[in-house]
């Protein structure tokens, strides 16, 4: 057998960069599967355009357009009114992987690695060739277009074609075109994608141009711009040992102590003297950049066994109650829903979340297919909807141990809708794809809470239509004898037939007069929202 030694095998040694690594793995970025990969960058240009126009303080109107180019090939564009991204900067933003502005930063926004735009580049660029096509106006001077493509071995952007673009445009137009991808119609589609950003963003207008020339429209709910997102510090709990040190190799602080005191939050000289006492094989006094291995691992141990104040969860920017109540009115126009905001809690000890839950009953709720009714659930992790992966996410297992019978509910036959988002700094993702939310038991035992919270208001509201549906039927069906009755009685007195007849029906109405009511239109004591809540707004729906 012909034999090697290691100066002959390390001759083939080769660096790659990390464009390069994801090229070959680009299911780690959510392209795999056709449907799935049109899903991911229809989501990554969508959330970019979000997070922009919010940190810019813009309302969104978001156009998104799909169109087909060939077989399994389409083209996207997605234009957003943000800031739009200054010329000097379009390369690195759209074609060099692991660059962006929001990387590094605790803070809750949709991205975070600066990847996804580029790997949308990327992805573009390895299935049809061609690079994608930029328009940008940042307001502030000339707006331009360009053509963006990646050089995936050195992880640099290639632009060219650079031009001026009209003076007028704001914000940015991005059209890429894609092979090895299939639109279709289903619950884990671009137009579903869409309906569920436009259902937790209520403050978003957008709309939709799907590959046969269909327009949707998702108007806005409410004209406020969510807050923006503060930069967080971190809670000592939450970090790991590996946490600590990346964050300690970027820190300008001299020394371990201060760096410690002014990075993290509830960190004071008391606990700070405290973590010294049993960190004593630790200098505190060395630069964080120097920081070993050892060095952390005892720090996070000292920081494990003292006692701290919970972080503050004032950074953390949940939907809120009152604006997704207008949400799922103006999206699924339900005939009842209940809708729970829960109080921040803390999950692996250091790590501020919340969980908010809506549940909808009715109009277009749930979903329904060839086999009747169905109910749905979808989930969300900062606003953003998760459609893929279901069976590894915390949300999904909390739903499936509700005892839906006690609520008198059924998922497999009725027209229910279940929104559950969770809003944190840091989502623990369970997988590279982000499509969901790992199973921490904090994080689940929240989710059940705000269920059965929501869900209690759910059952009140079904329980009083069984029996009211119970007294509509008993009412028709008296109802239906009266006049044979008047008549009958008429002959028998000899006295006006109608005006018994009216009698009699004015005498079961007394007798029911909720169905009196409903049927009148007025009042429905059944349904759980009040009349000025069910007038406003009732028909701002999708078209
Ligand atoms: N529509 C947009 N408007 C303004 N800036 C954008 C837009 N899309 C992308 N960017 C910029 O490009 C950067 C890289 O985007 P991306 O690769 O998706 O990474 P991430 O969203 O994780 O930061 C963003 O951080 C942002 O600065
Ligand atoms: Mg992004």
């Amino acid at each position: 057998m012909e034999t090697r030694n290691a100066d002959e095998i390390f001759k083939e040694f080769k660096e790659h960069s990390v464009a390069e690594f994801f090229k070959k793995n680009r299911q780690m970025l959510g392209y795999s599967g056709k449907v799935r990969s049109l899903v991911t960058v229809v989501h990554e240009y969508v959330t970019n355009a979000l997070d922009a126009c919010e940190e810019a303080g813009t309302l969104p109107s978001i156009e998104v357009q799909v169109s087909q180019t060939g077989d399994e090939k389409y083209k996207v564009r997605v234009r957003d009114n943000g800031p739009g991204i200054p010329q000097a900067f379009a390369g690195k933003a759209l074609a060099t992987v692991l660059s962006g502005t929001k990387f590094h930063r605790y803070m809750q926004q949709r991205g975070q690695q600066g990847i996804g735009a580029a790997g949308c580049t990327m992805f573009s660029q390895t299935t049809t060739g061609k690079p994608v096509h930029f328009k940008s106006g940042t307001g502030s001077g000339k707006a331009y277009e360009c053509d963006i493509s990646i050089d995936t071995v050195k992880n640099k952007p290639v632009v060219t074609n650079v031009i001026s673009a009209d003076g007028e445009f704001r914000g940015s137009e991005i059209t890429a075109e894609f092979a090895d991808v299939k639109y279709e119609n289903s619950d884990r589609s671009v137009y579903e994608y869409l309906r569920r950003t436009a259902l937790s963003n209520p403050h978003l207008e957008l709309k939709f141009t799907d590959p046969s020339g269909v327009e949707s429209m998702f108007m806005r709910a409410v004209d406020v711009v969510p807050q923006r997102p503060k930069v967080a510090q971190p809670h000592p709990l939450g970090m790991t040992i590996n946490d600590l040190l990346d964050l300690a190799k970027v820190s300008s602080n001299n020394k371990i102590s201060a760096f410690l005191v002014e990075g993290f939050s509830r960190f004071s000289q008391n606990k700070l003297n405290e973590i010294k006492e049993k960190a004593t094989d630790v200098d505190f006094n060395k630069a964080p950049r120097t920081m070993t291995w050892s060095d952390a691992e005892s720090i996070i141990k000292a920081i494990k066994s003292v006692k701290w104040i919970a972080p503050d969860a004032g950074y953390i920017i949940p939907i809120g109650q009152k604006q997704m109540e207008v949400a799922v009115k103006n999206i699924l126009n339900p005939d009842f829903m209940s809708v729970v905001e829960r109080k921040p809690q803390v999950f692996r000890g250091g790590v501020p979340f919340i969980v908010e839950a809506a549940v909808a009953f009715g109009g277009l709720s749930g979903k329904s297919s060839e086999d009747g009714q169905h109910g749905i659930l979808m989930r969300f992790a900062n606003r953003v909807p998760l459609l893929y992966d279901a069976g590894a996410c915390a949300i999904t297992e909390a739903v499936q141990n509700i005892q839906w019978k006690r609520y008198g509910l059924d998922m497999d036959t009725q027209p229910i809708s279940i929104c559950v988002n969770v809003s944190s700094v840091y989502i623990p993702y369970s997988g590279v794809g982000k499509e969901a939310i790992a199973q921490e038991d904090e994080i689940m035992f929240e989710i059940r809470l705000a269920l059965m919270d929501a869900l209690r208001g759910v059952q009140r509201y079904v329980s009083g239509k069984k029996q009211a549906s119970h007294e509509m039927s008993r009412y028709r069906l008296i109802m239906r004898y009266t006049s044979q009755l008047a008549s009958d009685l008429g002959d028998i007195s000899e006295k006006d037939k109608k005006s018994i007849e009216e009698k009699l029906k004015a005498l079961v109405e007394m007798h029911y007069p909720k169905v009196r009511d409903s049927l009148s239109g007025e009042d429905s004591s059944a349904d759980g929202s009040s009349d000025e809540e069910r007038d406003s707004e009732s028909d701002n729906g999708a078209a």
